[in-house]
C-alpha cells in the first residue's frame, strides 16, 4: 500500500495514513486502499481489530482531498459521496472493532472517518469540525447523520452551519470522542489497551454487540440519500467552484448564492 503504513501486533493491525504533506487528506487512492484494508479486516481470520491513525503531529485526516473535489461535476460528486458513504458504512458495520486514534485535525471527511469507527480517542492538540460550508458544500460521507447521532441535532447543526473547529476537550464534552490524552505515545498505548481488552472477549459477542447497537441506526434512512444528493447539488454551484478555488489560492471565498 502506498498511503498506509501497516503494523501487525499480535492479532491487531495499526494502519497509519501516510500523506502528511496534504494533512492525510482522503484522495481516491487513499480511499481505495482503505477499502482494501477494511475488506481484509472482514475476511482475514487472523486479524481481530484495527487501529487507524495519521502520520505526523498535525493531522489525523484534514478531509476529502479538496483538489480532487474541486473539479467534480454533479454526477461525479454524487458518485463520490455514495462511494464514501458505503465504505464508511462497511467500517461502521465491521464485526471487528475499529478504533480511531486521532493525532491532530479530524476535519470534514476526516471527522466523518472517525465517526465511522467504533471508538474515538484523541490527543489534546486534535481539532474536530465539519468545515465543508466554507467551501460552499456540505458533508458527504455520512457526517450529517453520524454527527447528529453522536452529539444531537442542535450542536451538529451549529458545527455544520458555522464550519467552526472545536478542541479535543470540547469534542469529549459533546460525546464526539471517548478519551483525550496528552501525546501520541499515550494515544497509541490507550488505543492498544482498549483494543486488547475487546480482543480478549468472545469475538461472537463482540460482533453481535456491534450489530445490535447499529441495528437502531438504519443506513436505509432517508438522511444518507438526502446527504449525497444535496452534496451533489452543492457541487454544481458557482459557490462551490469559488469555495474550492479560494481554498487552493489560499484566500477567503466570496459567495454569491449562485
Ligand atoms: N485536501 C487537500 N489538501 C489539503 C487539505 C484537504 N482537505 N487540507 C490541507 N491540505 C493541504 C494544503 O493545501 C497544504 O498544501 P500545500 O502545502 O501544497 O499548499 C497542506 O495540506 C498544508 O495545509 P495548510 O497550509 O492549509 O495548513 P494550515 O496549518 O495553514 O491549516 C487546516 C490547516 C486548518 C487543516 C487547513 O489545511 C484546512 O482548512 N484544510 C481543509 C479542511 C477542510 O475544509 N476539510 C473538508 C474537506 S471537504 C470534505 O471533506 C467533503 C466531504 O465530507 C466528503
Amino acid at each position: 500500500m502506498k498511503n498506509f503504513l501497516i503494523q501487525h501486533i499480535g492479532q491487531v493491525i495499526t494502519a497509519t495514513i501516510t500523506r502528511p504533506k496534504a494533512l492525510n487528506a482522503l484522495n481516491t487512492e487513499v480511499l481505495g486502499e482503505l477499502q482494501e484494508l477494511i475488506q481484509d479486516l472482514y475476511r482475514n481470520g487472523e486479524i481481530r481489530g484495527l487501529i487507524l491513525t495519521g502520520e505526523g503531529e498535525k493531522a489525523f485526516v484534514a478531509g476529502a482531498d479538496i483538489k480532487e473535489l474541486a473539479i467534480l461535476n454533479r454526477a461525479q460528486a454524487l458518485e463520490l459521496a455514495e462511494k464514501g458513504q458505503s465504505l464508511f458504512k462497511m467500517m461502521e458495520d465491521c464485526p471487528k472493532p475499529i478504533i480511531a486514534a486521532i493525532n491532530g485535525f479530524a476535519l470534514g471527511g476526516g471527522c466523518e472517518l472517525t465517526m465511522a469507527c467504533h471508538i474515538r480517542i484523541a490527543t489534546e492538540n486534535a481539532k474536530f469540525g465539519q468545515p465543508e460550508i466554507n467551501l460552499g458544500i456540505i458533508p458527504g460521507y455520512g457526517g450529517t447523520q453520524r454527527l447528529t447521532q453522536l452529539i444531537g441535532r442542535g450542536k451538529a447543526l451549529e458545527l455544520i452551519l458555522t464550519g467552526d473547529l472545536i478542541s479535543a476537550q470540547d469534542a469529549k464534552a459533546l460525546g464526539l470522542v471517548n478519551h483525550v490524552v496528552s501525546n501520541r505515545d499515550e494515544l497509541m498505548a490507550l488505543a492498544n489497551s482498549i483494543m486488547n481488552k475487546i480482543v480478549s472477549k468472545s469475538p461472537i459477542a463482540v460482533s453481535n454487540a456491534i450489530k445490535s447497537v447499529n441495528a437502531g441506526f438504519g443506513f436505509e434512512n432517508a438522511g444518507y440519500v438526502a446527504e449525497s444528493e444535496n452534496f451533489a447539488a452543492c457541487a454544481a454551484t458557482d459557490d462551490f467552484k469559488e469555495g474550492t478555488t479560494a481554498f487552493i489560492e489560499k484566500r477567503s471565498p466570496n459567495f454569491t448564492g449562485k
